[in-house]
């Protein structure tokens, strides 16, 4: 089976990690991946065609090489998608890749399902932003429509007065103002569905993110709210007739959900499942897209995965962490870029060692807020 990956980063590169394991070994899989990046990190995993998205090459290298197509970022041009799903299956659809890759349309879709989101209004101008404002209220957060990404291409606004500055740093781009939700906690739901409509589902992540961008993510074994989550992604899932793992990012209000946003894809708060469980999202992924029955979502151990962002810490340190797992994408270390992350696993239920294996891991990655945060949650006592 050839599946040809939309993008050549590390997602991609653990799909076909995924894909190669000796497991998966039956379905015989091979990857090719199309992106421009000369560099990209999961090439060494298959073959990589070096063409920018929308030139015809891109389309023709994926039509003549795969038998099934997928991708492994929203921000890619629907066209692409769209021209493809003419001459080869597609998973996920043009269909899911439209309401995913632009914020008013993924909050109109959940509205329109019941589905609880923060206030929002469309922003086009500074008169916009002007009238959105009364609309929403303030505290708001404006966000760039499309290709924002760990809290790229968003402003938080407080007072009346920052509104221009925040208009001209995103300018002329369309947006959206978001009014600012007081969360208790964010979790998200990852779940896979295969081609006969077949749908399994992760145990919630409970993630904890610093400067937009996701630091920790904490496995949630029988959480209280699995299944209003589960509800929630199955009703998209259903709607759209999605193929593949999605994620679907949720602001825990109490009494209720409000869903953030959706990912038509594998999801970085869903990475801890390649240690903690049985079958991980990216196999479910695979399994998906090529129409197999899916395997089993549970949890074989808590786990907790860690972001590597801008560096990776010291290796020998790491492995000296029971249970710690470090998974390094091989990207060139950039501040702010994710390059790696670390998958901590308990040893069985009882694990007195667990929470103090977190704090390490993340002391070495200089997260001293998050370890007094986590030390305060309710989660691990
Ligand atoms: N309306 C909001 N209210 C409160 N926090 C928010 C809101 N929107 C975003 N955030 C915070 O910023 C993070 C990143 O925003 P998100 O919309 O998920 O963008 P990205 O595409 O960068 O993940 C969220 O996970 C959450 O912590
Ligand atoms: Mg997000």
């Amino acid at each position: 089976m050839k599946v040809g990956i939309i993008g050549g980063g590390q997602l991609a590169q653990m799909l076909a990690q995924a894909g190669q394991t000796t497991d998966m070994s039956s379905l015989a899989m091979d990857f090719a991946f199309v992106a421009p990046e000369k560099d990209a990190c999961a090439a060494a995993y298959g073959k990589h065609f070096v063409y920018p998205y929308l030139e015809p090459k891109a389309k023709e290298a994926l039509e003549n090489w795969s038998d099934v197509v997928t991708y492994e970022f929203e921000s890619i041009p629907v066209a692409l998608v769209q021209e493809l799903e003419k001459v080869k299956p597609v998973h996920p659809s043009s269909k899911a890749l439209t309401l995913a890759s632009d914020r008013l349309n993924e909050k109109n879709m959940f509205n329109q399902q019941g589905i609880e989101t923060a206030r929002f209004a469309t922003v086009n101008s500074l008169e916009d932003l002007q009238k959105a404002v009364v609309e929403v209220g303030l505290p708001a957060i404006l966000k760039t429509r499309r290709d924002g990404y760990d809290g790229k291409g968003q402003v938080v606004l407080r007072d009346e007065s920052e509104l221009v500055a925040a208009w001209d740093s995103l300018a002329p781009v369309a947006c959206i103002l978001e009014s600012m939700v007081n969360f208790k906690r964010e979790v998200s739901i990852v779940a896979s569905r295969n081609v006969a409509g077949e749908i399994a589902y992760y145990p919630l992540a409970e993630n904890y993110h610093r400067e937009g961008i996701l630091r920790l993510s904490l496995s949630l074994q029988h959480d209280p709210k699995q299944q209003e989550a589960q509800d929630i992604i199955r009703k998209v899932m259903e709607d759209v007739g999605y193929v593949g793992t999605m994620a679907v990012e949720l602001f825990d209000l109490g009494d209720k959900f409000a869903a953030n946003e959706l990912s038509p894809r594998v999801h970085n708060s869903g990475h801890w499942s390649m240690d903690g469980a049985i079958a991980s999202q990216f196999k479910n992924h695979l399994l998906a897209i090529t129409n197999q029955p899916l395997q089993d979502t549970s949890i074989q151990n808590a786990t907790a995965m860690v972001n590597l962002i801008g560096g990776i810490p010291d290796k020998k340190a790491v492995a000296r962490i029971p249970g710690a797992v470090l998974y390094d994408y091989g990207k060139e270390p950039k501040p702010g870029r994710k390059v790696g992350h670390i998958n901590i696993c308990a040893d069985g239920d009882n694990d007195e060692n667990f929470v103090p294996n977190i704090i390490k891991v993340l002391g070495m990655v200089n997260q001293q807020d998050l370890i007094a945060e986590l030390l305060k949650s309710s989660f691990y006592k």
